[in-house]
């Protein structure tokens, strides 16, 4: 720890992360933000999951948490206390990671050019789901991983970066996916820090 007196560094961005599962980008962009020059810090982890194993692993690094099943809610009520979660928090931007909830348009619309999400392909390619599995049968020489900005149409929003990740001869989806979290959990941390320092943001 430096011995200095509270930071003087500039003011960071406040982000809050909505996971469903592992959480391991989620991880990623937590760990990202506690190295030196970061331009966020991570505000919240909310989940639609109580037993999301990312949200344990938060409590743990000491992030506020919020948990909120959304069986026997509607989406807009179960949205509107995602929200209300971020707005508590302080978050100026939301991160998806592995959030498997469409969120409502409103939503959407209030926080547009303001969230982002990481999607297991190289879009436009293989939006929606089994990203890996159609993309060997499909016999593409790479698959990936892009974060982009989250618009009403799913997968769609502007692109903000990529990264390629090879296929192997013989690959299989679970073998595809396991590589290309490892470049997510780099893409991710670089592409939301260059996001929130972009000119005029
Ligand atoms: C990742 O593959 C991400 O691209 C997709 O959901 C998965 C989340 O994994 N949107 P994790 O919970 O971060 O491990």
């Amino acid at each position: 720890m430096p011995e200095t007196g509270p930071e003087t560094g500039p003011e960071k961005a406040k982000v809050a992360i909505f996971i469903s599962g592992s959480g391991t980008n989620m991880a990623a962009l937590l760990d990202a933000s506690r190295l030196d020059g970061c331009p966020y810090e991570i505000v919240l982890i909310a989940s639609n999951n109580p037993q999301a194993a990312g949200l344990a692993l938060a409590r743990a690094e000491g992030i506020t948490t919020f948990a909120l099943s959304h069986k026997g809610m509607t989406r807009a009520e179960h949205d509107a206390a995602m929200e209300g979660a971020a707005h508590a928090a302080g978050a100026q931007y939301i991160a998806l990671a592995g959030y498997m909830r469409i969120l409502s348009d409103g939503f959407v619309t209030r926080w547009q050019g303001r969230m982002l999400n990481i999607h297991p392909s190289l879009l436009p390619r293989y939006k929606g789901l089994d990203t890996h599995a159609r993309a060997i049968a499909a016999g593409d020489s790479h698959g990936g991983a892009t974060v982009h900005l989250v618009t009403p149409e799913l997968d769609s929003g502007l692109i903000l970066d990529q990264v390629e990740v090879a296929v192997l001869p013989d690959d299989t989806p679970e073998a595809l996916a396991e590589r290309v979290k490892l470049a997510e959990h780099q893409l991710y941390p670089r592409a939301l820090a260059a996001y929130v320092s972009r000119a005029g943001g």
